[in-house]
């Protein structure tokens, strides 16, 4: 039985309606502004709904400019590093190591900038396009060997050496693979390599221990999980140990150590406020410090505990009802290695997207053919999967679905 009110049977409605009532993150739900359209949102991987903090504190963050003016800045000065404190216990760094600024694009090129030598850059070539593309163009700046490899990391194999730069994700943005982060830092440290990574399809979903795992560079972005909102600052971690020694490409004013003394040259700052380049957005980074908060409050292992269980959900209901409609699993089996989104594919997944859309369900889309579903504890329910995956599973079996038109934007 499917879509029935019997709650023994787990893939009922009842049991996800079960499931929400014993759900001791369901209060958090609240705590985000509620669109009036009541989409069913399993996007929140590409970009987190608004907390209602959030909404109250930019509106706060606007007066105080409009008040203070340029009077404000002695306080706002510091918020890169203050946020940053905010946010490293969520990947396991401590308070000096996190720095929030620019966009992960930016900072990722400056920690490959600072730390690239002659040694190859090495990356998987699934991995994210920007993180390619930044390592595409220092190489051919530096005139230094780009190593893209096939397949997911492993550590076994992992193509490195002395010298060698190495970029990969903790989560893969395609599949939701979670990367052996512990075991592949060490296989790179023995190798003499360094590694950075980047964490934006983990912070905030999936717990990462950066200092446990000795990781030494990390980068993310703020406006998934984390729901910092549309275009909020990225962030960069450098370990404690590491920070005198490095140099951003970008010398920026802000990095700049006696920074209104305006005459001398540049001599950055010791801590990792030296990894800033110019002007704070004062606005977007107190959003990233009320999500911060919120996931703070909320605890990331309760919020990983959900996320396994809704993930759960969808590969159970994949199983039962989009399987035999000729959909195959894009993601893990194994809920300890997958992060906190599903995808699932079809060769038609892009005319499925946009039809559920018209249903008023927003998953996202990865060509050629994947339809990603991703879950945020903080505000996805039990009910609301369901709900997607029933939309899903009407709309892959009418057979008189017209084709979508190409053109796209996600
Ligand atoms: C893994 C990963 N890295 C980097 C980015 C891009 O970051 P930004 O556009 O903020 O530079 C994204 C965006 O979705 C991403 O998923």
């Amino acid at each position: 039985m499917d879509g029935g009110d019997d709650v023994d049977d787990p893939l009922s409605r009842a049991a996800a309606e079960a499931a929400d009532a014993a759900d001791p993150l369901a209060g958090f739900r609240e705590r985000f502004v509620a669109d009036a359209a009541g989409v069913l949102y399993l996007d929140g991987n590409s970009l987190g709904r608004l907390p209602v903090a959030t909404r109250a504190r930019l509106a706060a963050a606007a007066d105080e400019w409009g008040d203070r003016l340029v009077g404000g800045w002695p306080e706002w000065i510091d918020a890169p590093e203050r946020t940053g404190d905010a946010l490293a216990p969520l990947i396991g760094a401590e308070p000096g190591e996190v720095l929030v600024c620019d966009s992960t694009t930016v900072n990722l090129f400056k920690l490959v900038g600072a730390v690239a030598g002659g040694g190859a850059l090495v990356t998987d070539r699934g991995n994210f396009p920007t993180d390619r593309h930044v390592l595409e163009g220092i190489a051919a700046q530096r005139g230094v060997a780009l190593r893209q490899f096939d397949g997911e990391p492993d550590a076994a194999t992992l193509p490195c050496g002395p010298g060698d730069v190495v970029v990969l994700s903790h989560v893969d943005y395609r599949s939701g693979t979670v990367a052996d982060l512990p075991a592949l830092q060490a296989a790179a440290t023995e190798r003499g390599a360094t590694l950075i990574w980047d964490l934006s399809h983990s912070a905030g979903a999936v717990p990462v221990d950066l200092r446990g795992a000795s990781a030494e560079l990390a980068v993310g972005c703020t406006y998934k999980y984390l729901n910092a909102g549309p275009g909020a600052p990225g962030y960069l971690y450098v370990a404690s140990e590491l920070q005198g020694a490095l140099r951003s490409p970008i010398q920026g004013w802000f990095g700049q150590s006696d920074q209104f003394a305006m005459e001398r040259d540049y001599d950055p700052v010791p801590g990792i406020a030296r990894f800033l380049a110019g002007t704070p957005p004062i606005l977007q980074l107190a959003a990233v410090e009320e999500g911060a908060k919120l996931t703070a409050e909320a605890g990331l292992a309760a919020i990983r505990e959900k996320s396994v269980a809704l993930t759960e959900l969808i590969v159970a209901l994949h199983d039962e009802w989009l399987e035999p409609l000729g959909f195959e699993l894009g993601s893990p089996r194994d809920p300890a290695v997958r992060g906190s989104h599903v995808s699932v594919d079809h060769p038609r997944a892009w005319t499925f997207t946009r039809a559920l859309i018209e249903a008023g369900v927003t998953p996202d889309f990865r060509g050629p053919d994947s339809i990603r579903l991703g879950v945020a504890p903080l505000y996805t329910s039990f009910a609301e999967v369901f709900d997607a995956l029933e939309a899903l599973r009407a709309i892959a079996a009418r057979d008189d679905l017209p084709d979508a038109p190409p053109a796209r934007v996600t």
